[in-house]
């Protein structure tokens, strides 16, 4: 999604705010570009396309100046409709969207004023604009006008060598060290060796001037101290040490990741969390995306061995479904990067209707973290590909620890999580097998991924990533659902993937596999059950070890990833940065 960059400094800005961009370019965006304040004059360059395109604005004079990138919304990604904004001698960039756009445009056109773009951003510069006093006072007012979500930097020709800050639902930190002031909508964009770093909390304000250390204020401007965070100066945006690209890297990184994330049960967090889980009554699951498809695993495995209902919620729908709250309800949200819109509004809707909340998630001082009362992280490490894979496999062994405490609370027994982690270094070794399974996918009319139980809900994370990397048409179904429908649309160009690790239901879902089969469809199977290899109408498998049958998408993830992963480079997309997606989702 977008970025922001932005500092006040001593020397010239422009080449901190292109290296700053370039750090941001892993949330996905389509435009980009930089103004630069040299004592009042502002100058712009922006282009649609990468960071790279903005070289020529290296050579630009001036210590103060602000950086973006967009992933277009409103407005087509254009040079044009690129940020920053300028009108009325004011310079914006702006993360968020402005939900009252339209209405607020015409007001500035009844005033005669034009537009540039078809941003809904751009109104902010008109409406600073359009204000008395000092930036940081009409910032603020024209901020009030506003309705959806923001985090903005402003520069001003009438303030020479400042930029004011807010945010509302969108993040925005600040840092600052011998040599100036730094603004950057996330961490590792303004992280450097003996910086201090603080975090703007919501609806606060921030002034960075030269010279001067940054000052915060309240949503009424009375002026607050901040504490600078503790964070690894030295985390350097990772490489891909020797692999293609990230998604590949991350899918290798994927059993170390959920071992890692597997929490210290006998921790003080994790023992405070247990009281809180045995008391339990209502949990809510609440996430999007694979975020969402790792809650259904846990839904899953807690009705399984817990003998209860944590009730799965995406959160775009949470939000919006007046849901009911029992008191002593547990919310329980999943996000990697802790800054999807979606997810911290239904988290602050559960919080207001009396749940506590507990985050998992992958970043450190994320808004998602800071409004929780429990927290525990997933230790995969910065997830780089858009694509979520490794960040899946933290998750699941994060929230298989949850459940079974729920069962040891419960008085039930639930089988140990950790013989999956070395199983699942076999059955990353074993999943390399469906690269050769490429050509049968390649031009493929449609996917279907099919699964009983737990396979089911990794049936669906396969789905999501063959769609999302290699752009086919894709399905994940419950097996036995096929021929109420479903069934019609398979023939010989529709390859199926059929999951099956449960030998309770194995036969059921070969019955699936004859059914396609019979139409025509190749199909491949990914299965932890050697008896399953012998069926003839099975073009190719891949077996991986015996594992617990609930815990097993933390196994057919790997497969299926790679599988996604190697169809992307047949099609001849980039793995790590697909068409129309970001990594952090931070508008509705
Ligand atoms: O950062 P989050 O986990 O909250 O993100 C949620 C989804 O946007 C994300 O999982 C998305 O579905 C992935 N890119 C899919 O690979």
């Amino acid at each position: 999604m977008c970025g922001i960059v932005g500092c006040v400094m001593a020397r010239p800005a422009a080449p901190l705010l292109l290296d700053g961009l370039k750090k941001l370019e892993y949330r996905g965006y389509d435009s980009a570009g930089i103004a630069v304040s040299d004592g009042g004059a502002i100058s712009v360059v922006k282009r649609k396309g990468r960071v790279k395109g903005l070289e020529d604005a290296r050579a630009l004079k001036g210590g103060t100046g602000v950086g973006h990138t967009r992933w277009a919304t409103h407005g087509a990604p254009s040079e044009c409709n690129a940020h920053p904004h300028c009108f009325g001698g004011i310079c914006i960039v702006h993360n968020g969207i402005v939900e009252n756009a339209a209405t607020l445009k015409e007001e500035c056109v009844r005033r005669g004023e034009t537009f540039s773009s078809q941003t809904d951003s751009e109104v902010i510069a008109h409406l600073i604009a359009a204000e008395e006093g000092d930036l940081l006072t009409a910032v603020r007012a024209a901020l009030q006008k506003i309705s959806g979500s923001y985090a903005v930097a402003v520069l001003s020709e009438r303030a020479p060598d400042t930029i004011v800050c807010a945010r509302r639902a969108s993040p925005l930190v600040v840092g600052c060290d011998g040599e100036g002031s730094y603004v950057a909508s996330d961490i590792p964009a303004v992280a450097a060796d003996g910086r201090a770093v603080y975090v703007l909390g919501d609806g606060e304000f921030a002034v960075l001037k030269k010279g001067e250390p940054p000052a915060f204020f309240d949503g009424a401007l009375t002026p607050v101290k901040k504490a600078a965070i503790a964070y690894d100066a030295c985390a350097d945006t990772p490489q891909k040490q020797g692999f293609p690209h990230f998604m590949k890297k991350e899918i290798a990184e994927a059993p170390q990741s959920a071992e890692q994330s597997f929490p210290d049960l006998q921790s003080e967090v994790y023992s405070a969390l247990c009281e809180v889980l045995c008391q339990t009554e209502h949990i809510h699951l609440v996430a999007c995306g694979t975020a969402y498809h790792s809650t259904l695993c846990m839904y899953y495995v807690t009705h399984r061995f817990a003998k209860m209902t944590a009730q799965p919620f995406i959160a775009s729908e949470y939000r919006y479904m007046d849901p009911i709250v029992p008191r002593g309800t547990l919310c329980i949200t999943v996000s990697q990067s802790g800054e999807t819109a979606d997810t911290l509004a239904s988290a602050a809707l559960a919080k207001a209707r009396g749940a506590k909340l507990l985050a998992v998630t992958n970043v450190k001082h994320s808004s998602l973290e800071r409004m929780s009362d429990f927290v525990l992280p997933t230790h995969a490490g910065r997830e780089i590909a858009v694509a979520a894979t490794k960040s899946f496999c933290a998750q699941l062994a994060v929230l298989y620890a949850l459940s079974h405490t729920i069962a040891q609370c419960r008085g039930h027994q639930a089988p140990p999580v950790s013989p999956l982690f070395s199983a699942m270094r076999e059955a990353l070794a074993a999943g390399e097998k469906v690269r050769a399974w490429v050509p049968y996918f390649v031009g493929a009319r449609s996917v279907f991924f099919l699964g009983r139980g737990a396979d089911r809900y990794a049936a669906l994370e396969g789905s999501l990533k063959l769609k999302e990397v290699s752009y086919l048409p894709s399905e994940g179904y419950p097996a036995g659902e096929l021929k109420h429908g479903t069934l019609a649309l398979v023939d010989a160009r529709t390859p199926v993937v059929a999951l099956i690790t449960d030998p309770a239901v194995a036969d059921k879902t070969m019955n699936a596999v004859h059914e396609v089969s019979a139409r025509g469809a190749p199909v491949f199977l990914i299965t932890t059950i050697p008896a399953c290899l012998g069926c003839a109408e099975v073009t190719a498998c891949v077996l991986l070890p015996a594992c617990e049958p609930a815990y097993s998408p933390m196994l057919t993830a790997l497969p299926v990833q790679l599988l996604a992963y190697y169809v992307a480079l047949a099609c001849g997309n980039d793995p790590d940065k697909p068409r129309n997606l970001a990594k952090a989702v931070t508008v509705e």
